[in-house]
């Protein structure tokens, strides 16, 4: 029987350590300086370029894999033990940051092997804090951003605007007699530009993050037609609600949706998110200041107000005032309206007056860390208060990438295949939106409010 063999075929086959195609240069990171000196001593050796040495290598396990597959532990298979070790290590991928706020996604994917490709966040205090962090000025309204002008990426992570979906901006806009959900135009149909987008550049996922609430809006008419939309567009979707409180000390419960082109990685994806962390969760009094500024110390005025009110929502029975949370335990969700009066959470006082945490003890509470703070007090509170928690992006993350790892091996080892809409030619991703800076040709002002609910996008095939 004849076989076709590719050019590394050739080499596996014959046992050469010499590699056919020397011209493509890779990158490794993170080796340890064990490995490092394996290669360095090895290349030598064989009086081969680093590169050289490693890619022989390459190829010699390939084949070694080809012939004798890694022994699976007990009842598992390969795929399985190739997930759990890359789980802990993180597997390189790109991702694009969308309603980026102050990067709370590009943290926690960063963390764990994701390189940004492309940011879009509209506000402009938002981008000075983003730019000051990253070094990179996002896009703008992303209305305005051709699809196909977008890079392609593995991920598209996306916290899209909550207000038309979460409790409080809910009622707020039915009181002003005001569309809420989907029926905002200006702000709840960005997930269906999210759904554009996906359908142009079809990411193998998406992470997509939102308040708890938009499961139960509109007597969950708004995420079923989130759901069916997703599916609609061949995606398997997995939900869950996650408390932050296991990573920082704040009772934040958000919903986060990952979800899995099926033209990708099939149907039966052995997603799961993560379980809380083995180590002890923080306390609200690991990350207060020890000496904060008076200033954030209540005035006579709003205390006896704050006080006030407090008494007669308890006299109408419903328990809604000021927090003042045990230092020990967790504080209530950070809002962006914290910089109203900040009564969700005070800091009880010797002597004084409560107070309310620093933008810096946000920053901590939000498990951003020690950064400098460059915009006004009031603007860092509603970046904050609108930001997801690094810590679980990262987690939800790890196990993204347990996936990733899970469908290489499955692939033995070649790199995943991302689909393509027929017809799409590379001119039409290339060079668009490299990096994350202002490099895309300005899009012309696009406010569709087109929905592709239930349009299924045309067959694919793959690229
Ligand atoms: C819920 S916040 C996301 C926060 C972000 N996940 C973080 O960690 O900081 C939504 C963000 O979307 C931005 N936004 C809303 N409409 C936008 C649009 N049309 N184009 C770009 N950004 C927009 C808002 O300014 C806001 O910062």
């Amino acid at each position: 029987m004849m076989i076709a063999l590719r050019p590394w075929d050739k080499v596996i086959s014959c046992g050469v350590r010499r590699v056919p195609n020397m011209a493509e240069s890779f990158l490794l990171r993170d080796l340890p300086p064990e490995l490092q000196e394996w290669i360095g001593a090895g290349a030598s050796e064989r009086r081969e370029s680093r590169q050289e040495f490693v890619r022989a290598a390459l190829y010699e396990a390939r084949a070694n894999r080809m012939t004798t597959p890694p022994l699976p532990f007990e009842g598992e298979d390969s795929a399985t033990v190739v997930t759990k070790r890359f789980a802990t290590k993180g597997l390189p991928f790109s991702f694009i940051d969308l309603f980026a706020g102050i990067g709370g996604f590009r943290i926690g994917l960063e963390n764990v092997g994701g390189r940004c490709l492309f940011t879009s966040e509209w506000d402009r205090w938002s981008q000075k804090t983003y730019r000051a962090w990253f070094g990179d000025v996002p896009h703008g309204d992303i209305m305005a951003i051709p699809p196909d002008q977008i890079p392609d990426h593995d991920v598209l992570a996306a916290g899209f605007p909550c207000q038309p979906f979460s409790i409080a901006g809910v009622s707020k806009k039915r009181s002003l007699g005001r569309p809420d959900g989907f029926q905002c135009e200006k702000q709840g149909n960005l997930f269906f530009r999210i759904a554009e987008i996906v359908e142009a550049k079809r990411p193998p996922v998406l992470f997509l993050e939102n308040v708890k609430n938009l499961q139960s809006h509109d007597q969950g008419r708004t995420w079923r037609v989130i759901k069916d939309t997703l599916e609609g567009l061949d995606y398997v979707v997995f939900k869950d609600v996650i408390d932050a409180k296991h990573w920082v000390p704040q009772h934040r419960e958000r919903i986060y949706l990952v979800c899995f082109d099926r033209r990708t990685f099939g149907s039966e994806i052995p997603f799961e998110f993560p379980k809380p962390p083995n180590e002890q969760a923080p306390k609200l009094t690991d990350i207060l200041e020890g000496r904060p500024d008076p200033r954030y110390t209540l005035t006579d005025h709003l205390w006896s107000y704050l006080q006030e009110y407090a008494k007669r929502h308890q006299a109408k029975g419903n328990g809604f005032g000021f927090g003042m949370p045990d230092l020990d335990g967790v504080s209530r969700t950070l809002s962006a309206r914290y910089f109203k009066d900040g009564s969700e959470i005070l800091i009880r006082q010797k002597n004084k007056n409560p107070r309310r945490l620093s933008p810096l003890e946000c920053a901590r509470l939000m498990g951003f860390g020690d950064r400098t703070i460059v915009v006004s007090d009031t603007q860092a509170y509603r970046q904050f208060g609108n930001a997801v928690v690094p810590g679980v992006i990262s987690a939800i993350g790890n196990q993204i990438n347990a996936v990733l790892a899970w469908h290489l091996a499955k692939r033995n080892g070649d790199c995943l295949v991302r689909e393509r809409r027929p017809g799409y030619t590379a001119a039409e991703g290339k060079g668009a939106g490299r990096g994350t800076g202002n490099d895309i040709k300005s899009g012309r002002a696009r406010r569709s409010g087109s929905n592709p609910i239930r349009k299924r996008p045309t067959q694919v095939h793959l690229g």
